[in-house]
């Protein structure tokens, strides 16, 4: 992590000054170093929702949002996307450089040797109720991983690579189980003679009793959609991925806790919204126009879903790669999705409109994934799972690097105290 002190900054505090070094990363980004505030003046900084806050320096991920820049590891992600495949991307995530020929076809025998569950593990899925979110089946399954696998015990690089390799593989096959599970199939097991995407689709539309062709289109968008997901620096759910880790736990707990911060409708349960919004669209006449009256009113909690983010301001280059591929899928499937009618209709519009243009709101990843998901078939409610397998080499990635970075500490924000000053206990017969 290199991170220069290349100049110095003064905070005045009524009479007293504090001189705070100035640290630059090497694409230019300054910040304040201010972890000597509170020792030497008793104040805290306040930044709801941490959008000044930087809680590490990090090698993994570059992002220039009013730029609309992505970079994994200094690679450009239109790159990635177009040249590799995910292990290769996860690989790069996770190791800091991208595999050679040999190198990525020994990762993907580690990862097929990893592939299988437990078979007790399996008797899980069956006691979960009929319609119970694959999410939540996601995340009991990646914490349960860490009572059938040993943990991650020092930095041995064997240790660290099956830990990772058992995780990538798994969690493919666990998410697979828990869309057999919702439709009440028996479960496909995976096979060692497919790729990493090709496996997953098998996994997903064969059954024990009949094979399903893997479509090279389905494949090929799938292992870009897994790229564009791999890693987005310190976002919500990887936050809390190294908060949970910071604390000391073991890395299946600690991606268990992301993946239910990635479930929000803010955060990548926004895939699944989207087309539940565009599903509404089309059943009240398609009137685009009135969606965008009720998002910009300021009395209303609605907001235009797939659009927004806390750190683009300028198109989201994911959503471009996305809208591609959303349109190859569709001439693949020779189908004519009308939410993509609407969808093409509500971007265009919103982009007109000078409440998004002032705003910088422009599309998100979620705006075009989910509607490429549903036109590979992909239920809507395995949408925000497909995103939790592409963003695990990232969470991973972001977990080993914390632990070893010698300057990471126990997550542990401030507060101001805003309640009751101190009062006494009244007697439970005279409390009012
Ligand atoms: N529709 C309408 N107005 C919006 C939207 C939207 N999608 N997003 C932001 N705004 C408005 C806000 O109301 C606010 O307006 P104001 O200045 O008049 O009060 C202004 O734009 C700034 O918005 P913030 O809430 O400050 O933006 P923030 O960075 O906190 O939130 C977020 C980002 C959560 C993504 C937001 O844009 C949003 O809710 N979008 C819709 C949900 C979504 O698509 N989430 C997926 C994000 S991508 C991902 O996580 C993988």
């Amino acid at each position: 992590m290199k991170m220069e002190k290349t100049g110095q900054a003064e905070i005045h505090i009524n009479d007293q000054t504090l001189v705070c070094p100035v640290y630059e990363g090497t694409e230019g980004e300054k910040a304040v170093d201010v972890s000597r505030l509170r020792k030497e003046t008793g104040l805290i900084t306040y930044d709801p929702g941490f959008g000044n806050t930087g809680s590490c320096a990090s090698d993994i991920t570059f992002i220039d949002g009013e730029k609309g820049i992505l970079r994994y590891r200094g690679y450009d992600v239109a790159d990635l996307a177009a040249r590799c495949e995910f292990i290769e991307v996860a690989y790069l995530l996770v190791h800091g450089s991208l595999p050679t020929l040999a190198q990525r076809e020994n990762y993907a025998t580690l990862l097929n040797s990893h592939s299988m569950i437990h078979e007790d593990m399996r008797e899980f899925f069956s006691n979960y109720p009929e319609h119970s979110h694959p999410m939540a089946i996601l995340s009991a399954m990646a914490v349960s991983l860490s009572s059938f696998y040993p943990e991650l015990r020092g930095d041995l690089k064997e240790d660290v690579d099956m830990t990772v390799a058992r995780l990538i593989s798994k969690l493919r096959t666990i998410a697979a189980f828990s869309y057999k599970k919702s439709i009440g199939e028996p479960a496909v097991y995976p096979r060692h003679d497919l790729k990493y995407c090709e496996n997953f689709l098998n996994m997903m539309f064969s059954s024990p009793v009949r094979g399903e062709p893997i479509n090279p289109v389905m494949a090929d968008a799938l292992n870009k959609l897994l790229i564009i997901h791999a890693d987005h620096e310190q976002n919500c759910s990887t936050s809390v991925v190294r908060a949970v880790g910071s604390s000391g736990i073991n890395l299946y707990a600690s991606i268990a806790a992301g993946i239910c911060a990635l479930w929000g409708p803010k955060h990548g349960g926004a895939n699944q919204h989207v087309i539940e919004m565009l599903e509404d669209i089309r059943r009240e006449g398609g009137d685009v126009d009135k969606v965008l009256e009720r998002a910009k009113n300021p009395r209303s909690p609605f907001r235009l879903i797939g659009f927004g983010h806390r750190v683009y301001k300028s198109y989201d280059p994911r959503a471009k790669i996305a809208k591609e591929l959303c349109k190859k899928v569709i001439a693949a499937t020779h189908t004519k999705d009308p939410l993509m009618d609407i969808a093409q209709e509500l971007e265009e519009k919103a982009l007109a409109d000078s409440y998004f243009q002032e705003r910088n709101l422009y599309p998100n990843v979620d705006f075009y994934t989910g509607l490429t998901y549903r036109e590979m078939g992909i239920p809507t409610n395995m949408f925000t799972v497909m995103f939790a397998i592409g963003r695990l080499p990232g969470w991973i990635a972001q977990w080993l690097e914390m632990q070893n970075d010698s300057d990471a500490r126990i997550a542990r924000p401030r507060q101001i105290y805003t309640g009751p000053n101190l009062r006494k206990v009244a007697p439970i017969a005279k409390r009012k």
